[in-house]
This record gives structure tokens, C-alpha cells and sequence, in this order.
């Protein structure tokens, strides 16, 4: 399927594909993919910041979970020669990359996991997917960015930033809301793949962040069979937007031990 992207730096290594989360658009990645784009040996590199299906300006999909909007991903990564590549996504687009991990696991150079977890939704969670779909669909995107936007941010983040997310999250279809909550809320436990799997795996998160706390990204990291851990000082859930140069640096030191 064709999803909107955009591609910064160029070259035919194995390029690095940077997927958003939740209810948002490729626009939270961008700066942290036009610094890795900027980046990477003599060769070039490109990375491809790219809308998931509904999202932003992508076509909505027909993936009702993650495993199906994992595999309309493939479709695009295919359609783009971009498999094999170094998967990185923040949040839901990380709840993607572990679904595409679980599937085409051989096909990843590296898998980059931003602000997320790899836990399914406790019982409690679910119900809060069940309300907030009731929100979306009585009263829109713009209900859902209000009750999400308090928590999505770290104490010291500035007006730009704030006000680009409530932008983004307020773009976001009400339809592309209700698809998203319930693939996330059905979503499977992903945290016994790493154990044993052989992909070198970064776990990066905003030591701020209260929706997917730092602490659990630190013990996933320990529990992959090759991971890695890199806290983010003064960010919350949106670390790539609150500290894009942090997140590039962390991801370009991870880029460099893999060659990519
Ligand atoms: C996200 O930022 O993608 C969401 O907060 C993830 C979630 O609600 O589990």
C-alpha cells in the first residue's frame, strides 16, 4: 500500500524507517529523521519518516490490528526497496514495529523502540481504550487531544512544542482514532520476542514520560537479548519532539555500532 512519507539523506545502505504514534503524524519524527538523514558514513544514509495507514496524509488502511497495519507496512517497505531496514517508532509506531518484528524479525537490521512498551493492556487499560473510543466517536479528535495532551509532555516543554502537538493531535481523524484504539487495545504481550531474538534492539525514553514510564523501558532493554538503554533528561511521552537532538544522538550511536 502507499503510505505517505517523506525520505532525508540518501543512499543504498540499509535505510532506517521512523513510524509516529499516537493519535499523531510523521510531523513528531521529522526533525529527528532530517538529523539522522544529515548523518551516517561517507556512503549516505536515508531515512524514511512515514505516515501509518489513516494517518496524517496516508490513505486509511484495512488493518484492524497491529499484526494487519504491520503488514501494510511490509507492503510499503517492499513497494519502496527498503526491506531490510532499521526499524524505529515511537509509542504506537513502536507497538507497530514489534508486530512487524514478530513477522519479518529477519528482515531487521535493528529495531529502535521510542516512549514505548512491550506489555499488552491490563484489563484497566482496555477500558480506558472502550471510553476513549465513546469520546472519539460521540466527540471527535479534538475531545481525544484534550484528554491526552496532559499527559503527553515533560514539566520544561515550550510553547512551540506544545503547540505543535495539540496541532497534530487535533488533525488527526476521528475514524484513524477509533481503528487505533481498539488494535492497541487488542494488542498481544510482544516482551517474550526479544528474549531470544538476535535483532540489536535501543530502547529510548523521556525520563518524564507518565504514559510509558522510563523505568519499564530500562527493564525491557535488560530483557532483550540485545539491548540497550538511553534515558532522555527533561522529556516526557514525545521525546523526538520535546528533544529531537537527543533522540538523534542516541539512535545515530546505535546507527554507528550496526554500520548503518
Ligand atoms: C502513543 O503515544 O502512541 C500512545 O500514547 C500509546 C498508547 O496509548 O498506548
Amino acid at each position: 500500500m502507499k503510505l505517505a512519507h517523506e525520505t532525508f539523506g540518501q543512499g543504498d545502505g540499509v535505510a532506517v524507517v521512523l513510524l509516529h504514534g499516537f493519535p499523531l503524524d510523521r510531523r513528531v519524527m521529522r526533525e529527528v529523521g532530517a538529523r539522522l538523514g544529515a548523518g551516517g558514513r561517507a556512503e549516505g544514509r536515508r531515512v524514511v519518516v512515514v505516515d501509518l495507514p489513516g494517518f496524517g496524509e496516508s490513505p486509511d488502511g484495512a488493518g484492524a490490528t497491529m499484526e494487519e497495519i504491520a503488514g501494510e507496512l511490509r507492503a510499503f517497505l517492499e513497494g519502496e526497496g527498503l526491506v531490510p531496514c532499521v526499524l524505529g517508532g515511537l509509542s504506537m509506531g513502536g507497538y507497530v514495529g514489534l508486530a512487524y518484528h514478530r513477522k519479518y524479525g529477519a528482515d531487521l537490521r535493528g529495531l529502535v523502540l521510542v516512549d514505548t512498551k512491550a506489555s499488552a493492556d491490563t484489563a484497566e487499560a482496555k477500558g480506558n481504550r472502550d471510553r476513549m473510543v465513546e469520546v472519539a466517536e460521540r466527540e471527535g479528535s479534538s475531545a481525544i487531544a484534550k484528554l491526552m495532551f496532559p499527559k503527553m509532555l515533560g514539566g520544561g516543554a515550550g510553547e512551540e512544542v506544545r503547540k505543535k502537538l495539540m496541532e497534530v493531535m487535533e488533525g488527526c481523524r476521528a475514524g484513524t482514532i477509533v481503528r487505533a484504539l481498539r488494535a492497541m487495545r487488542d494488542r498481544p504481550d510482544y516482551t517474550e520476542d526479544l528474549r531470544s531474538s538476535e535483532v540489536p534492539v535501543l530502547v529510548v525514553m523521556g525520563e518524564e514520560d507518565v504514559i510509558t514510564p522510563a523505568e519499564g523501558g530500562r527493564v525491557l532493554a535488560g530483557v532483550a537479548k540485545r539491548g540497550r538503554f538511553v534515558g532522555v533528561a527533561g522529556a516526557g511521552h514525545m521525546a523526538p519532539l520535546e528533544k529531537p537532538e537527543a533522540v538523534a544522538e542516541a539512535i545515530e550511536g546505535f546507527l554507528k555500532e550496526l554500520g548503518v
